[in-house]
């Protein structure tokens, strides 16, 4: 790259008998001429050359699948870009311009040469990479996806502003593009109203190592990152507070409208963390439809012969399905309202027929993080029969006792705290008996 600084040394050596007047008139010439022309265009002569040819408009070539390719690149705005210094070499150091653009190279498609380009950004984007490769859109196209973005989708690398330059970079566009209705959901959402603190995409999922949204809890993390005292607030009204917390998601209480639905994790006992179904090894989707013969979703039976087959296939350790009350679209997922419109009332899921019950799926995590799912008949959260499969659900992480202990606690306070908590004891004691029975019968040690 020519440089005011190489320009100077490039200079004769100073010899005795050199006026010294005239090298510094010399030095003076060539700092100027050096930084003009760093003004007018940033481009090395090595640039200039590759962009002799790129920067015709009308270059490009046919791909193996059809596709046309521009090969142009703006001389200006390359420049001006933040690769203008890394040069085109900084990328494309394998081409060497001497036999190149003779014989054309065959390439298959556009995203099959970006695809292989990427690599190149880990060069100097060592983190950057890594957080992507830590993400679900990464794990999207290691299987196969062809829509899911890489990095330049995002980042036009002949044309990559600066972030600092208050670009718009930072606005969810890039996510608005591919995720529509999402970003619209927000926007109508308490969280998109405000023009100044309108939350976007990353302040939730960040932008690089974004993960699978159902996987874990890293998502309700992050709500409660902002929201500190929240978990504090709920046990105000709501008895047992963590133990819904842990088992309704924020969404379902706070996304007004929404239809919700019963979602069977598979867990393993012991870590306690979802089970992920190995890469190159699908199982879920072939147990499941072995399981629901009829395809009317699994029922109680077929619900427990799933998960045995889960534990008797090489499983070091014991699986278990543990449920979770969430929203069944994405879009509900962000349409949050304000605290007004929220699910309070005990009654719109203690009572018989509750609509969040209505719906049932049965998930595993797929090899790129997102949910497999089956749906299971709404009779498996009341058959006698799922105790051994889902008994969890109702007293996840505590016992029969502890429920019943709060039963009585609340049937104390009820005709004074909740108007409801009459329907809501009834329709919990009767399903605690019925669970009770059921344990003793199968457990007849306890
Ligand atoms: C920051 C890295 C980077 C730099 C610097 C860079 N390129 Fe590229 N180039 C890429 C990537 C990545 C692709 C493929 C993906 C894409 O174009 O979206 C690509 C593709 C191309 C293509 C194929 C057509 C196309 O747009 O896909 C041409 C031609 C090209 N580059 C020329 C140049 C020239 C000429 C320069 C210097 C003026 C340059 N590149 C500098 C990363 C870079
Ligand atoms: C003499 C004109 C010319 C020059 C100079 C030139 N290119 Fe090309 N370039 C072409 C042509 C023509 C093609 C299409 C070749 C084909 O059909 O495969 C091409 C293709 C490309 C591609 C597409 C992918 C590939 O590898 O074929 C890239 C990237 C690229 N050039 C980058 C560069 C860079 C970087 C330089 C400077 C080091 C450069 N070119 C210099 C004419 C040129
Ligand atoms: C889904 C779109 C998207 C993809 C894919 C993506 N980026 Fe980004 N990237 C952004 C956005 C938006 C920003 C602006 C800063 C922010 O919002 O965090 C950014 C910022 C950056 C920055 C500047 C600061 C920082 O956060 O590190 C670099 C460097 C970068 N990206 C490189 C990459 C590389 C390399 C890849 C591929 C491995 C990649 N990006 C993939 C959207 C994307
Ligand atoms: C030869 C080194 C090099 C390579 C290879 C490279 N970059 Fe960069 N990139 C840079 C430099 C230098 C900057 C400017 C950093 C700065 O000034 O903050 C930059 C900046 C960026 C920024 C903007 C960061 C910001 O702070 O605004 C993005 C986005 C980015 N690069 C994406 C990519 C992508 C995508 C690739 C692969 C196609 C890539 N880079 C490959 C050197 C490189
Ligand atoms: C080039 C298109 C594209 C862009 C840009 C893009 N995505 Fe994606 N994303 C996809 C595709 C395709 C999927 C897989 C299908 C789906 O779940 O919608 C996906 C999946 C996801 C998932 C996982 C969904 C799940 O079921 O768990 C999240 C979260 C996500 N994207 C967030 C973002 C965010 C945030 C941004 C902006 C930083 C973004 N995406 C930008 C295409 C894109
Ligand atoms: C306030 C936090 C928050 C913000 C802001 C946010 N999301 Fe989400 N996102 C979530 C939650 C929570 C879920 C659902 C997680 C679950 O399944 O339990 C989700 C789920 C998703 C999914 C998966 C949807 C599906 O079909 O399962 C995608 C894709 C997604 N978000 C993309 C985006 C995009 C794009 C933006 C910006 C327009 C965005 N999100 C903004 C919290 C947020
Ligand atoms: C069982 C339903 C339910 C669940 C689950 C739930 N909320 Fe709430 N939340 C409410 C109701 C009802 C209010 C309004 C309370 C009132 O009347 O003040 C509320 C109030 C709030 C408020 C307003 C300020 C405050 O703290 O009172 C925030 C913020 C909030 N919830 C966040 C969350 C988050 C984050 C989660 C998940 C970790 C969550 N909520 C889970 C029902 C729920
Ligand atoms: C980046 C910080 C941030 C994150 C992350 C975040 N929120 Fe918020 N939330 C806000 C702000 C700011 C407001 C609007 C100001 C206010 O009224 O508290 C808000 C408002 C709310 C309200 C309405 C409160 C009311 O008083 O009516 C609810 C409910 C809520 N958020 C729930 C959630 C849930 C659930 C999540 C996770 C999916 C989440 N928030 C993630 C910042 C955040
Ligand atoms: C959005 C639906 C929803 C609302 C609203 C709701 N609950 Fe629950 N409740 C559940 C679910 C789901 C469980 C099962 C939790 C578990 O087993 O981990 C549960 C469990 C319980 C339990 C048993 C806790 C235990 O130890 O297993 C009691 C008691 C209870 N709820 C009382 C109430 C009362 C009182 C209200 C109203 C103030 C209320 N619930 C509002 C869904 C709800």
């Amino acid at each position: 790259m020519s440089s005011p600084t190489t320009g100077v040394q490039a200079s004769p050596p100073r010899r005795a008998g050199f006026w010294p007047a005239a090298v510094a008139a010399m030095a003076m010439m060539l700092l100027g001429a050096g930084a003009q022309a760093a003004e007018d265009n940033a481009l090395s002569s090595e640039d200039k050359a590759c962009l002799e040819c790129h920067q015709k408009p009308g270059l490009a070539k046919t791909l193996g699948n059809g596709e046309k390719m521009s090969l142009h690149v703006a001389p200006k705005r390359f420049a001006d870009s933040a690769h203008g210094s890394s040069g085109c070499e900084g990328c494309h150091a394998e081409i060497d311009i001497n036999d190149h653009g003779k014989e054309p190279k065959p390439i298959a498609s556009k995203r099959e040469h970006a695809r292989g380009m990427m690599e190149t950004c880990r060069d100097c984007h060592k983190k950057t990479v890594k957080l992507y490769e830590d993400s679900v859109h990464s794990a999207l196209v290691k299987t196969g996806s062809e829509k899911a973005p890489i990095c330049s989708d995002c980042h036009n690398p002949h044309d990559t502003p600066l972030a600092k330059e208050g670009n718009g970079h930072a606005d969810p566009l890039q996510c608005h593009q591919c995720h529509e209705k999402i970003a619209v959901a927000l926007k109508d959402s308490v969280h998109g109203q405000s023009e100044d603190e309108a939350l976007v995409c990353k302040d939730c999922h960040r932008t690089h190592n974004i993960k699978a949204a159902s996987h874990g809890d890293h998502l309700k993390g992050q709500c409660l990152s902002c929201h500190r005292d929240s978990a504090a607030t709920h046990k105000a009204w709501l008895p047992n507070a963590e133990r819904h917390l842990e088992a309704i998601s924020c969404e379902a209480c706070h996304s007004p409208g929404a239809k919700r639905r019963v979602n069977l994790r598979l867990y393993d006992v012991a870590s306690q963390t979802q089970v992920t179904e190995k890469v190159g090894v699908p199982q879920f989707k072939r147990l499941a439809h072995a399981a629901d013969e009829q395809g009317k979703g699994l029922d109680a039976r077929a619900l427990w012969s799933l998960l045995q087959e889960f534990n008797n296939n090489g499983s070091e350790s014991k699986m278990a399905l543990r449920g979770r009350l969430e929203v069944q679209t994405g879009e509900e997922a962000h349409r949050l309202g304000a605290k007004a419109h929220a699910v309070k009332e005990c009654d719109t899921c203690h009572r018989e027929g509750a609509e969040s019950f209505q719906s049932v799926s049965v998930s595993m995590v797929g090899p790129d993080g997102r949910p497999l799912r089956h749906d299971a008949s709404k009779g498996v959260l009341t058959s006698v029969e799922s105790i051994g499969s889902i008994g969890g659900f109702y007293a996840i992480g505590s016992t029969r006792i502890k429920l019943l202990d709060t039963l009585l606690l609340m049937a104390l306070a009820a005709g004074i705290l909740f108007p409801t908590a009459h329907f809501t004891v009834k329709w919990l004691s009767k399903r605690a008996r019925a669970r009770q029975a059921a344990a003793d019968a199968s457990n007849p040690q306890e």
